[in-house]
């Protein structure tokens, strides 16, 4: 596997492998980067079909919502028949077997995401989400979670209500909404505490997958290397993260089954 990556990558792959294996606090941030390769667009792709003159920026606002509910409730009924068929890729599994191992390695490794979407669980990770759950609902005025079939039947489309009418409330009637953090909205107050706890006591904050543009999440590494942590990134391109240490500019569902495995080598 390592000889498939460019002589130059090997180097940091091999760094970064080492510094993991030498240190027991870990904490990963992931984003919608880490589930391109299973086929699910990140937000900073262009959209496309129907869609492709919308901004997600443009969308995923409570503004948007207040303006015209059956617009951004159609946005996320397509969004989730996109993802409900999409399953785990190469760098969620690697994390996941990763965290899986942290029981006989003895390091502590916390995982948050910006993502939605629910690979990682798919993958068999425990994992902090800091951005919502593409597969629930609430209310959007007394925020009751509107209960309904989504999350248990995600993987079979069959049974999936993709409908693109509004729902309703039973208790307020106010309109039922994604259950996502939207842009300009405060994030779920015991996640973001669990995201910052780890991302201060840390000794290796991982950043894969994101932009890094979209706070409070991207503040989260600058919190960890102000605490003494050395930052990684898993990026293909690059971001504006400039505090840095390591930076492996590969796709994550390539570099992190590396990572991993030269890890785990080194530690046993
Ligand atoms: N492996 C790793 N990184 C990748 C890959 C890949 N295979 N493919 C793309 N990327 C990188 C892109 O280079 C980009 O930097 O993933 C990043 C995705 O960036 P964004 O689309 O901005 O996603 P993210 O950082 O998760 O966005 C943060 O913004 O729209 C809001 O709430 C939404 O959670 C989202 C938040």
């Amino acid at each position: 596997m390592l000889a498939e990556l460019s002589p130059p990558l090997i180097a940091q792959v091999q760094d970064a492998a080492k510094l993991l294996a030498s240190k027991r606090r870990i904490c990963i941030l992931t984003g919608a980067g880490i589930s391109a390769e299973s086929g699910i667009p990140t937000f900073r792709d262009k959209q496309t079909g129907l869609w492709e003159n919308y901004k997600a920026e443009d969308l995923a606002t409570p503004d948007a919502f207040a303006r015209d509910p059956k617009l951004v409730w159609s946005w996320y009924q397509w969004r989730r028949k996109l993802v409900a068929d999409k399953t785990p890729n190469p760098a969620h599994h690697a994390l996941a077997q990763w965290q899986q191992h942290t029981i006989s390695n003895q390091q502590q490794l916390t995982l948050i995401t910006q993502n939605v979407d629910n690979l990682h669980e798919q993958a068999g990770s425990i994992v902090t989400h800091l951005h919502g759950n593409l597969w629930r609902n609430r209310c959007s005025q007394c925020h009751i979670p509107y209960i309904n079939d989504l999350e248990g039947s995600k993987n079979s489309e069959d049974t999936i209500n993709f409908d693109e009418l509004l729902l309703t409330c039973p208790h307020c009637d106010g309109y039922i909404r994604p259950d996502i953090v939207w842009f300009g909205e405060a994030l779920p107050v015991q996640a973001w505490q669990t995201a910052e706890e780890a991302a201060a006591h840390c000794e290796v904050f991982i950043s894969i997958g994101t932009s890094s543009l979209v706070y409070p999440a991207a503040g989260l590494a600058q919190l960890a290397k102000q605490n003494g942590a050395k930052v990684i990134e898993i990026n293909p391109d690059p971001t504006p993260n400039t505090i840095v240490d390591i930076t492996l500019a590969e796709k994550a569902g390539v570099v992190m089954p590396v990572l991993i495995a030269q890890m785990t080598a080194l530690q046993f």
